[in-house]
């Protein structure tokens, strides 16, 4: 019988959460795995549930009322093309197909191109918020047409999470828009953890103890920095492994692991001539803690001072606050601007407002101070930089001396700060009106002739100098 509303391919834990997300709306869903006991065991799991489970494609497809939605929740990359092949001699003209993994958007690029060329419809997808998030309402970042985004609008609002009402989905942009934005997120994502660490880091040199830890960032979770991440960090914090009865934390091995999007985020960046100095330290923080070797070997012959900070814990909580709050602002701001950027290269048309909104919940970078930031892209769509919207402008110019004070704290300790660094090194570079790239013109120009221009001349004349012979 083709009456099921929806169908999903790939029945990991976000694919069978997110079932269930669409199923509690009221809409019937088939499934299909490509191991059939794995199908047979979700559907036997959930009797009660309006459920129809597939043993072949062919059955799946058939099972779908016209035109069929199918999302495909598989390992991004070859998987996607390989389940969408074999989708396609199954399905009709105007049949909806939805990646929903984290898929490079070059890839959706494609697919959208792909598909459309054969008459189905494409909608490449971001989902954020984890297998919770998958179950309970994630945020969605969909891309393609805007008449299918019409025909699948439905079903997207009512699986996503809500936020004074408002659901955290909206129509990105055409082609790979959608996952684009689920690129940056995951940047974003990226740099908000590798803050929060070098948080921690600054705070264990201070001789905080995990139980204390978890107070700190379970306070801060009440206050302007509320967010998933600062909510889990506080829980994480609480957590005693079983077989030792210690904090978990202390027993978890410092070397992070990473899938590849916050890569892409600072290649893309690169290739934009974007500056997003936060995330990139974000990402080369991780690479640097996977090598542990040479860490521990370097550890025993290269100096630095005692990793300790004498400060009252009390006075230091409100300037790692202040510190981390401000590095957080410009990597949001570093990552919309890299967003703008693209957008209008690519005539997206993006709306930094909507994006901004629906990352209000749902997904895993959703925080208080978000609200904020959707009000000062409302207010203003052609804002050029985050951090000259009045309410940020007043935060950093309020924040900027205990983050100073934070980074050369942790640099004379000898402690790691490589993001809160960044971030500070963007802000006094973005505010300074002179900067010694004088020298550097200078310099491009003595070796290659680069031409330069004069403070006393109009923009745009070019000077050469005939500089003097280096012999040797
Ligand atoms: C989300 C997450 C999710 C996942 C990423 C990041 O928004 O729900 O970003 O997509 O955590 O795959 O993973 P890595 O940290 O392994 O790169």
């Amino acid at each position: 019988m083709s009456n099921s509303d929806f169908g999903l391919i790939g029945l990991a834990v976000m694919g069978q959460n997110l079932v269930l997300n669409v199923e509690s709306r009221g809409f019937q869903v088939s499934v299909f795995n490509r191991t059939t006991s794995v199908t047979e065991e979700f559907v036997a799991a959930h009797p009660d549930k309006k459920l129809v489970g597939a043993k072949t494609l062919e059955e799946f497809v058939q099972s779908l009322a016209s035109p069929r939605k199918v999302m495909i929740m598989v390992k991004a990359g070859g998987p996607v093309d390989a389940v969408i092949e074999s989708l396609i001699p199954l399905l009709d003209q105007g049949d909806i197909i939805i990646d929903g993994g984290n898929s490079l958007y070059t890839d959706t690029e494609r697919r959208d191109k792909w598909l459309g060329d054969l008459g189905f419809r494409f909608i490449g997808a971001g989902v954020s918020g984890g297998e919770e998030g998958a179950r309970k309402g994630p945020s969605i970042m969909p891309g393609g047409p805007a008449s299918t985004w019409d025909v699948m609008r439905p079903i997207f609002e009512s699986i996503a999470a809500k936020v004074d009402g408002e659901p955290c989905v909206t129509h990105i942009g055409p082609g790979g828009a959608g996952h684009y934005v689920k690129m940056i997120h995951n940047g974003i994502e990226y740099g908000d953890m590798q803050l929060i660490c070098e948080a921690y880091n600054i705070f264990k040199a201070a001789g905080f103890e995990p139980k204390e830890l978890a107070e700190v960032f379970t306070d801060w979770n009440e206050g302007d920095l509320e967010s998933y991440l600062i909510q889990i960090t506080s829980k994480i914090f609480a957590q005693k492994d079983p077989a030792t009865g210690k904090p978990l934390v202390d027993l978890i091995l410092d070397t992070a692991g990473q899938k590849g999007t916050g890569k892409w985020t600072i290649m893309n960046a690169v290739e934009n001539t974007v500056v997003i100095s936060t995330i990139n330290a974000a990402v080369e923080a991780r690479i640097l803690s996977s090598m542990k070797d040479q860490r521990v070997a370097a550890s025993k012959v290269l100096e630095g001072p005692k990793p300790e900070i004498d400060a009252k814990k009390k006075k230091l909580v409100k300037k790692v606050h202040d510190a981390l709050f401000a590095s957080k602002i410009i990597s949001y701001a570093q990552g919309l601007d890299l967003i703008a950027t693209m957008g209008k290269e690519k005539g997206w048309g993006l709306d930094l407002g909507k994006i901004a909104a629906i990352w209000r919940g749902g997904c895993i970078i959703r925080a208080r101070f978000l609200n904020h930031i959707t009000e000062a892209y409302r207010s203003n769509p052609e804002l050029g930089n985050l951090m000259l919207a009045p309410y940020f402008t007043d935060l950093l110019n309020d924040f900027q001396e205990n983050w100073r004070e934070v980074i050369s704290m942790a640099t004379l300790a000898g402690i790691p700060v490589p993001a809160f660094s960044a971030s500070l090194g963007y802000y006094d570079s973005y505010r300074s009106a002179v900067l010694p790239a004088n020298l550097l013109q200078a310099q491009r120009d003595f070796f290659g002739a680069h031409t330069y221009e004069r403070v006393d001349k109009p923009r745009g004349e070019m000077f050469h100098t005939d500089w003097p012979e280096v012999i040797g």
